[in-house]
């Protein structure tokens, strides 16, 4: 069977991609498959360059792990993906309970996001610089950044990123915004008001976490909406979750569904690429999280491709 990045590739696509940890690179089985540039093109680091890890004290930055996962792709052939600058979540204690002013807060995050985005200047070329801001309403999230700054910070972040690393292409990134809907329309105005105010945003990164026989069937539309606004759109995050056992027929599902999202990707020239959020179950963060489900991504605990391997080779393809 094709390679998932040789056919992503085939397609016109820049890339078909996998997250990862730095924990999961001791497993020499996963690692070997991690490591096929043909099957990914694109590797996002899943914890690593977090504002939790990289600047957990102010002022004291961290890159260890960035550099772990960075160095890997690099020796790999494999482009990069940025994961995140700004996050309501994995933020160290120093920042969520500083009471900072808002001019002190501007200044941590312009520090946060030049120094992580330039640290990787040239080797990272697309980043997540804001991530989740928005409320399912639409409306923008009450987070630290949020209540001290307004939606100022925002822009704040995106102007440190684009002056670390010119050539990046800058997103924000969200889960829920995959359908038309609420959440997408205010997505919608919150690109069109940083483009008014000619803050630089390159792309909407659309997590799509998806749960198996709920794909929305407004996906399509959505991403036109998007691409229309000019900005790219990239499939950041994606996987399809079920209840577990995991049956035949579920499994058949899951095909369909992950064939869909990306044959609707690819039929759109604005979507650039697909990231999975890890590609095997051995990995995923979805049992974790939500308890009795899982088996969300093309490959098995055991390392065998799923039947959704097949639906993301026969969606780029269509
Ligand atoms: O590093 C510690 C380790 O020292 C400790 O022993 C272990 C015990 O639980 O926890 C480890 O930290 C965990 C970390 O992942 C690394 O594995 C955290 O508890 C756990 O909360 C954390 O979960 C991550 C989650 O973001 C946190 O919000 C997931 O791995 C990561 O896949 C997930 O990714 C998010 C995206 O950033 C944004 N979109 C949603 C997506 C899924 O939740």
């Amino acid at each position: 069977t094709t390679p998932l990045n040789v056919a992503a590739k085939a397609a016109g696509k820049k890339y078909f991609g996998s997250a990862t940890d730095n924990h999961e690179l001791t497993d020499s089985t996963y690692v070997e498959i991690l490591s096929d540039s043909n099957m990914f093109g694109q590797i996002t680091p899943g914890n690593s360059l977090k504002w939790d890890a990289t600047e957990p004290s102010r002022g004291n930055f961290t890159f260890t792990q960035g550099d772990q996962i960075v160095n890997l792709a690099k020796a790999n052939g494999q482009l990069l993906r940025g994961h995140n600058c700004v996050w309501h979540n994995q933020l160290p204690s120093w920042v969520t309970s500083g009471n900072f002013s808002a001019d002190t807060l501007s200044s941590i995050i312009t520090t946060h996001c030049g120094t992580v985005v330039g640290r990787y200047q040239g080797q990272i070329c697309f980043w997540d610089v804001v991530n989740e801001p928005l409320n399912d309403d639409g409306t923008l999230r009450s987070d630290v950044f949020y209540d001290t700054l307004g939606e100022e910070y925002i822009s704040i972040a995106l102007r440190a990123a684009k002056a670390a690393d010119p050539d990046a292409k800058l997103y924000i990134n969200d889960y829920g915004i995959e359908g038309t809907g609420p959440k997408s329309t205010g997505m919608v105005n919150l690109v069109k008001s940083l483009k008014a105010a000619s803050v630089p945003i390159d792309g909407i990164g659309m997590q799509a976490h998806l749960i198996v026989g709920q794909v929305p069937s407004t996906l399509g539309d959505n991403i036109k909406q998007f691409t229309a606004l000019g900005v790219e759109v990239a499939i950041t995050e994606l996987d399809l979750r079920m209840t577990l056992p995991a049956t035949d027929a579920d499994l058949a599902q899951q095909k369909e569904d992950y064939q869909r999202v990306i044959s609707t990707c690819n039929a759109i020239s604005g979507c650039i690429g697909v990231t999975i959020w890890d590609y095997t179950d051995k990995y995923s963060w979805v049992p974790a999280t939500f308890s009795g489900q899982g088996a969300a991504l093309p490959w098995d605990e055991n390392f065998n491709k799923k039947p959704a391997y097949d639906g993301i080779v026969a969606g780029f393809a269509s």
